[in-house]
């Protein structure tokens, strides 16, 4: 079996690179990253001499390098998580959002239909549902919920939602989405909630919190989002779409004030900032679907998981700090230079 990866520099894709290369160790697994800001070459270097694993710098919008390597390697099943994934960013300038979210999903699939494939999986988003309200803690986003976004972010990764079931329904594409809740643990890139808080509070710096920090996000600790994903690969039925969540509702401040706890910092670096602009409130995923039909269910517990995903940052300094002050960008040519560059 011979599975394209992509996206897998970055933190749900290598953490998902890891958990398959362990399991199937007869596969072959290839990783296609662009490596923008938020990909990171030193986070796969474990993986980089496993003679079932390969590297390629692309672009999922790149249609002739993507076919060319389709042609070379005629992968059976292709997991697309190459996304630009910060919805801050979203914000600030759409259109990259709109270039690799929509038009690379499609790219991808075009180069699914021209090759064949057994699977296409589409990476996607609890943010696809929008919002639910805090004085509803009866509802959740089940797989019937209707599309209604709120950031470029969310809006980008419904559209290829949509693009994925458009090629299903038009190509016969075997293709299925999963919608996944946040997620947290080892090679989070520190922009996002849990790993900045973590890296700040370590540098005795501020702590920023939205608005009152009183939105809700449902954490899942990414190796059970992994487990997920191989699952659906596997066994998941195709045209279907998959909520995954874990059943772990936390208010941001919550969670802002656990960290500081465990890490023996004092609440008064929190910091209270302005709202994100159309800041949704609360995430909400009913997981019974991925439940009943493929068995899953989350196996680590918030309590457990932030205390690895503490530790981990505790005892790899080196990988955020790289980040933080941007050397990181550096290590792919200093390492490998232009070695199965296609750019
Ligand atoms: P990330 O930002 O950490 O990583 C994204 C990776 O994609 C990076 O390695 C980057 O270099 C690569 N990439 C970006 N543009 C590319 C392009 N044009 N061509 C090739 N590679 C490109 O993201 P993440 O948090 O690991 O999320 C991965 C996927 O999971 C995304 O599709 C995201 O929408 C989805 N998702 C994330 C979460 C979460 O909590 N982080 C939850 C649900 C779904
Ligand atoms: O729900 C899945 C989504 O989770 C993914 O699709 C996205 O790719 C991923 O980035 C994440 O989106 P969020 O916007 O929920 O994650 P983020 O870590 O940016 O923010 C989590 C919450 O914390 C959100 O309510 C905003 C708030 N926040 C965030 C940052 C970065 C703060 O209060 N302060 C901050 O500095």
């Amino acid at each position: 079996m011979t599975v394209i990866i992509t996206g897998g520099a970055g933190f749900i894709g290598s953490n998902f690179i890891f958990h398959m290369l362990k399991k199937y160790p007869d596969y072959r697994i290839i990783c296609l990253d662009k490596l923008t800001y938020a990909g990171n070459l030193s986070t796969l270097k474990s993986v980089m001499d496993n003679k079932n694993f390969r590297f390629v710098k692309a672009d999922i919008c790149d249609r002739e390098t993507v076919c060319k390597l389709f042609e070379e390697e005629r992968p059976d099943v292709v997991v697309n998580f190459a996304a630009e994934s910060h919805v801050d960013r979203s914000i600030e300038n759409p259109d990259v959002f709109l270039q690799t979210n929509i038009m690379g999903t499609s790219v991808l699939m075009d180069a699914c239909r021209k090759y064949g494939i057994t699977r296409y999986h589409q990476v996607s988003t609890d943010e696809v549902y929008g919002d639910l309200p805090l004085d509803r803690p009866d509802l959740f986003f089940t797989e019937e919920t209707p599309i209604h976004t709120s950031s470029p972010y969310s809006a980008s990764k419904a559209s290829a939602d949509l693009l994925v079931m458009a090629y299903h329904r038009t190509y016969g594409l075997s293709v299925t989405i999963s919608r996944c809740s946040n997620n947290y643990g080892p090679y989070h890139f520190p922009e996002k909630l849990i790993p900045l808080i973590i890296a700040n509070a370590l540098n005795d710096k501020p702590l920023p919190v939205y608005g009152k920090g009183e939105n809700i996000r449902d954490w899942l600790y990414v190796e059970d989002h992994c487990k997920a994903i191989d699952l659906i690969i596997h066994n998941g039925r195709v045209g279907e779409v998959y909520n995954i969540g874990g059943h772990n509702e936390m208010k941001n401040i919550d969670i802002v004030k656990l960290i500081c706890r465990e890490l023996n910092k004092p609440e008064s670096l929190i910091t209270y900032v302005a709202d994100r602009k159309g800041h949704d409130m609360r995430y909400a995923i009913d997981p019974t679907k991925i439940h009943n039909e493929l068995g899953w269910l989350p196996e680590t517990k918030f309590a457990d998981g932030i205390k690895k995903t503490i530790k981990w940052y505790l005892e790899n300094r080196e990988w955020w700090e790289e980040i933080i002050s941007g050397e990181y960008r550096n290590y792919y040519e200093r390492t490998y230079g232009n070695l199965n560059c296609y750019t």
